[in-house]
């Protein structure tokens, strides 16, 4: 049993990443033949990226998805930390495996993702969730195929979470949950240590992918007829900074533009390390798309000290600017947190200032969440839930208005949008642009996959309704 542990996860001993290839072992290939898997997933892109590899891992075991958690044979939870709320949500489902395996005894039911790689979640489970067959961590993704089959073969829980993030792991499959849109890796981890933030502890200390193997695997989707990727990280410009050479985000965005795949986004971005030649090579490649997500997360300079942010709101603000003024019709999104201990009315009317000057054309609004084992779990001064409740209300209806604006800005012009698909409810053809505003249109389902050109017709706050332009 291996257990997670936040003094060894809070490390950061520099040491040498070393590469390794996935390899599946002849034994393993046909353990799950005839049976079939649940597969259920909270949290980011990251996490959702994950999930991708580890359905390309359970189905060359002979496993096959099923979206039926009361009909099948192996029942795995892919689970996040960021929020309660996001804990809430995963010990619920575990609440209700419970009863279907009440019915069921040979269900073998598994968790992983970040919540696996928390102190006080896994000692839970181990005493408290005895059902739970299996548990492993995000260092620990490639080994799934052999802790599945531990437990499967075994009597106990099964737990094997590794603290210290481990070496980069190459050529795990991946069953893509889209064939035009990929997300790619380039960074792993985290070293910011933002003080709400319990990434670093869950997702580990910050290695960059060998830049040759990131812009092999674009090549392979160029190949595979894959019109967008978007590269991932928890940080992604601070690319390369682990690197033996003079390699960063720059020049990661310019190579992989130049494997001509049609079009390129990233996230999400640290305003900290956010240089002018990241904005030059995005300002000069028509396939590095003119969006940038920015997180800010407060207005207020003397927050921002609290949450570790190592920037001010004038440098946010210098920041923003430079980025709006190079980059051509760029569209900026952002993240924002209210009710962060001690913030007072005064704080927040300056998150709202600079909302009002900023005109975000999205923004992911969120209620402070006190995470155990973070820096800012200890301070004084926690805002009482109405109080923040409030905020986030207010909050949002003036975000909310400029979305809007910033939508009806764009009616009457012609957009490039890739198209995904038909939507469920309008049952028109759907797909984003190339600034990532949702648009719906009429047309052939030929489409699909294709960029195209569309005329926006009206504006929604969340959505744009247009007409295809031929
Ligand atoms: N409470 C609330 N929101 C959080 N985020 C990260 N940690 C917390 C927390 N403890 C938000 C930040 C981040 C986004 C992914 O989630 O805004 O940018
Ligand atoms: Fe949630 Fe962060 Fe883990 Fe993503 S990396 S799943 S947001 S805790």
């Amino acid at each position: 049993m291996e257990l997670p542990d936040y003094v060894k996860a809070r490390k950061r001993n520099r040491e040498e990443v070393i590469k390794e290839f996935y390899q599946l072992p002849e034994e393993l290939k046909e353990i799950g033949r005839g049976k079939k898997y649940f597969l259920k997933t909270y949290g980011c892109q990251m996490n959702e990226h994950d999930s991708e590899n580890i359905k390309a891992m359970l189905e060359s075991l002979g496993f096959e998805e099923t979206d039926d958690y009361k009909n099948c044979d192996l029942a795995l939870l892919n689970t996040c930390s960021i929020r309660e709320n996001a804990h809430n949500k995963a010990f619920g489902m575990l609440g209700r495996l419970k009863h279907v395996k009440e019915n069921n005894k040979d269900l073998i039911i598994g968790l992983c993702g970040c919540m696996a790689q928390e102190e006080g979640v896994v000692s839970q489970i181990i005493n408290r969730y005895k059902y739970v067959n299996f548990v492993f961590g995000t260092h620990n993704i490639h080994r799934l195929p052999f802790i599945l089959n531990d437990a499967i073969n075994s009597n106990d829980q099964e737990i094997e979470v590794m603290s210290k993030e481990g070496n980069i792991v190459e050529d795990i499959p991946v069953k893509r949950d889209s064939k035009y849109k990929a997300y790619v890796n380039i960074i792993y981890g985290c070293d910011k240590f933002c003080t709400y933030c319990i990434v670093p502890y869950t997702r580990g200390e910050q290695r960059s992918r060998d830049p040759k193997d990131i812009v092999r695997e674009v090549e392979a989707l160029v190949r595979d007829g894959y019109q967008e990727v978007t590269l991932l990280g928890q940080n992604v410009n601070a690319y390369g900074k682990d690197l033996d050479y003079e390699y960063g985000m720059d020049k990661l965005l310019e190579d992989v533009s130049k494997t001509k795949i049609p079009r390129i986004r990233f996230m999400t971005s640290h305003p900290w390390d956010f240089t002018d030649e990241m904005i030059d090579v995005i300002a000069k490649y028509d396939n590095v798309m003119p969006y940038v997500h920015l997180p800010v997360q407060s207005g207020s300079s003397r927050i921002l000290k609290l949450m570790g942010r190592r920037y001010t709101k004038e440098d946010y603000l210098k920041l923003f600017d430079k980025i709006r003024n190079r980059i051509k019709n760029v569209s900026i999104s952002t993240d924002i947190i209210v009710g962060f201990p001690t913030e007072t009315e005064e704080d927040f009317k300056e998150t709202l200032d600079l909302c009002e000057y900023c005109k975000f054309d999205n923004a992911f609004t969120f209620i402070y969440s006190k995470r155990e084992g973070t820096a800012a779990a200890k301070l004084e001064g926690q805002i009482p839930q109405e109080v923040a409740e409030d905020r986030l209300q207010r909050l949002n209806k003036v975000v909310n208005k400029y979305f809007l604006e910033n939508n009806k800005k764009l009616e009457g012009k012609i957009v490039p949008v890739l198209v995904e698909g038909i939507s469920d409810k309008k049952k028109e053809l759907f797909g984003y642009t190339d600034t990532n505003k949702l648009i719906n249109f009429k047309g052939s389902a030929s489409l699909i996959g294709k960029i195209v050109p569309v005329k926006v017709v009206s504006a929604k706050t969340w959505s744009l309704d247009g007409e295809i332009s031929e």
